[in-house]
C-alpha cells in the first residue's frame, strides 16, 4: 500500500451535476489528486433513498462518471466506481447497522429535513443513510472526507460508529475525518441567494451540461439587491456576493480584482460578464463529457476496472469485519 493519505468522496446521481458541485467539490478532488490516493464514487444507492425514475438514474449515473473525467479527474490516478458494482457496501452497512443507535439517527438535521421534504415516502433506506455512508468511508479505511459542511455530521456519526466498534473488537476501521476545504466555494442559488444551489431548483441552478444561452439566461435573471454598487458583503448582498465568488472561482481573479474590474459599472455589465465567465468554463468541460457520452466502451472500461480496483480493498476490510463478528469463514 502507499504511503499516501487516502480520500473517499462521492455524489449522488439524484439529479445532474450542477455548477455548486464542480465549484464546491469536484474542482477540489481534482486539486487532490496528486497528492492522495483517491476513491471517487457516484453513489447510486443512496440516490434511491427518494424515489427516481429507473431511466433517468441510469443516464445521470453514466453521464456523471463521463462529468467527472470532463471536469479533470484522471481514472488512472483515481479509483472511480459506481456504487452498486461494489457489493460490499451493502454488506458493510447491514453489519454497520448493529452498531448504530436509533437514536443517533434520529438525531441527523438532513433526515429530519428531507423526511419533511418527502412525508409521503419516508422509507428505512431514508433513515438509514448514514449507515451506508459510513460503508463507503470505512470499507476503504479513508483518512478524509472531502464534504461540504451539510454533510459534516454525517462523517461525525461514521467516526463515533467506527470508534464504537474498534471499541467492542479492536482496532479496526481508520477513523476518518471529514476535510472542508479552506477555498471550497459554497455557491448559493442565483434565485435565492441565501439557500445553497440545489439541482432541486433549475432555475437557481446551472447544470455542467447547461448551453451557453441557458447558463447566460440564469445569470441574466440571477437576483441581486435595489443597490447598483459590485462589492462583496454576504450579510447585506448575498446575490452579487455570491455572483462576485462565481466570477473569481471561474477567473481566478481574486475579489479584490474584480470589485475593482465592476466598479462603477453596475449590474447591467457585471451579470452578463459572470455569464460569460461561467460559460468559457464550462464550455470545454461539457464538449469533453458529450464525447465521452458517445464512447460507451469508454465509459464501460473504465467504471468495471474502478469497480476491480474498489472491491479488491473493500473485500480485506469487510473479511476482517465479518471474523471479527464472529461469522463463520466461506
Ligand atoms: N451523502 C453525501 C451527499 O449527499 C454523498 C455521499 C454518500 C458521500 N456517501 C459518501 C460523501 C461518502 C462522502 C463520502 O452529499
Amino acid at each position: 500500500m502507499s504511503e499516501k493519505k487516502r480520500i473517499f468522496s462521492g455524489i449522488q446521481p439524484s439529479g445532474d451535476l450542477t455548477l455548486g458541485s464542480y465549484m464546491g467539490a469536484i474542482k477540489n478532488w481534482v486539486a487532490l489528486q496528486d497528492e492522495y490516493e483517491c476513491l471517487f464514487c457516484i453513489v447510486d444507492m443512496h440516490a434511491i433513498t427518494v424515489r427516481q425514475v429507473p431511466a433517468d438514474l441510469r443516464r445521470r449515473s453514466l453521464s456523471q462518471l463521463a462529468q467527472y473525467i470532463a471536469c479533470g479527474l484522471d481514472p488512472e490516478k483515481n479509483i472511480m466506481f459506481i456504487q452498486s458494482h461494489v457489493p460490499q457496501h451493502a454488506e458493510l452497512g447491514w453489519v454497520l447497522g448493529c452498531y448504530t443507535q436509533f437514536g443517533e439517527l434520529s438525531r441527523m438535521t438532513q433526515f429530519k429535513d428531507k423526511s419533511a421534504k418527502h412525508a409521503d415516502n419516508i422509507t428505512s433506506g431514508l433513515f438509514t443513510y448514514p449507515v451506508l455512508m459510513a460503508a463507503d468511508i470505512l470499507l476503504y479505511q479513508a483518512d478524509l472526507v472531502p464534504v461540504g459542511e451539510d454533510q459534516k455530521q454525517h462523517v461525525e456519526l461514521c467516526r463515533d460508529i467506527a470508534q464504537r466498534f474498534n471499541y467492542v473488537h479492536g482496532d479496526t476501521f481508520t477513523l476518518p475525518e471529514p476535510f472542508i476545504p479552506k477555498m471550497g466555494a459554497r455557491i448559493m442559488s442565483l434565485g435565492e441567494p441565501t439557500n445553497k444551489m440545489s439541482k432541486s431548483d433549475p432555475d437557481g441552478c446551472v447544470f455542467l451540461m447547461d448551453k451557453p444561452e441557458d447558463i447566460m439566461r440564469k445569470f441574466k435573471r440571477a437576483v441581486t439587491d435595489c443597490d447598483t454598487e459590485v462589492r462583496f458583503d454576504p450579510k447585506e448582498k448575498p446575490g452579487i456576493s455570491n455572483l462576485l465568488s462565481i466570477y473569481c472561482t471561474a477567473t481566478g481573479k481574486t475579489l479584490e480584482q474584480a470589485q475593482e474590474e465592476f466598479a462603477g459599472q453596475g449590474y447591467g455589465v457585471f451579470k452578463p460578464a459572470v455569464g460569460e465567465a461561467v460559460v468559457e468554463l464550462l464550455r470545454p468541460i461539457r464538449e469533453e463529457a458529450e464525447r465521452l457520452m458517445k464512447d460507451k466502451a469508454y465509459l464501460e472500461g473504465i467504471y468495471q476496472e474502478g469497480a476491480q480496483r474498489a472491491q479488491y480493498v473493500a473485500n480485506k476490510t469487510l473479511r476482517k469485519v465479518y471474523k471479527k463478528v464472529g461469522f463463520v469463514a466461506k
